[in-house]
């Protein structure tokens, strides 16, 4: 199914895909805001070959950047107004825009649906216990076809035939580049290697 086929006003978000498309346009710069169609639409696919539901995996994938361009002072305002850990003050717009973004997604695109905010809340992170389609908007950020990192094809490829073996592909995959490259690692993204990476079936 094609993304511009989508209707789902009233079932997850109260705006028409047109409506949400014009929000996110709006809220970010042209070549970001492609991304997220891009994200939605490998979300669907992904939704159809796992049994999930296509269209909340549509909007995951669509809305999942939309805190992706706020500036840091908004981010910092949210960790202090939510009392969210303040560790996360140590971190940047990498981490918050998905740990922190999705009250935004919540408080401004009116969507409350916790499948869909905890997908987008995890999309950066992961989390130790994702569902199918916490696991799916993951995934899909990672190998949307505008991607071309090293590895690209071998990701595509293992989240096509096993969505849990894509998890923990990228988990290691982003973990290894962290670490190679003198990055901080949130610790989330530790316990997150822990619960996937060890007990796959992944080499
Ligand atoms: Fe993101
Ligand atoms: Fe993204």
């Amino acid at each position: 199914m094609e993304n511009d086929q989508l209707s789902y006003h009233g079932h997850f978000v109260p705006y028409t895909r047109d409506e949400l498309v014009a929000k996110l346009r709006a809220a970010l710069t042209d070549h970001r805001y492609q991304h997220c169609l891009r994200v939605e639409q490998t979300a669907m696919d992904l939704a159809e070959q796992n049994g999930v539901d296509i269209e909340k995996a549509a909007i995951g994938g669509l809305v999942h950047d939309y805190a992706k361009q706020r500036p840091d002072a908004d981010f910092i305002q949210a960790i202090k107004d939510y009392q969210l850990d303040p560790e996360l003050l140590n971190y940047g717009n990498a981490i918050w825009h998905g740990v922190v973004g999705w009250l935004f997604v919540k408080n401004e695109l009116q969507i409350n649906d916790i499948d869909i905010l905890n997908a987008v809340r995890y999309h950066t992170v992961g989390h130790q216990y994702m569902t199918p389609l916490e696991q799916i908007v993951y995934m899909a950020d990672y190998i949307e076809p505008g991607r071309a990192f090293p590895g690209v094809d071998e990701a595509r490829k293992i989240t096509r035939n096993n969505l849990q073996d894509g998890v923990a592909y990228q988990t290691k995959q982003t973990l290894s580049y962290l670490v190679t490259h003198n990055k901080p690692v949130f610790p989330q993204t530790i316990v997150t290697y822990n619960s996937w990476v060890p007990s796959s079936g992944i080499d």
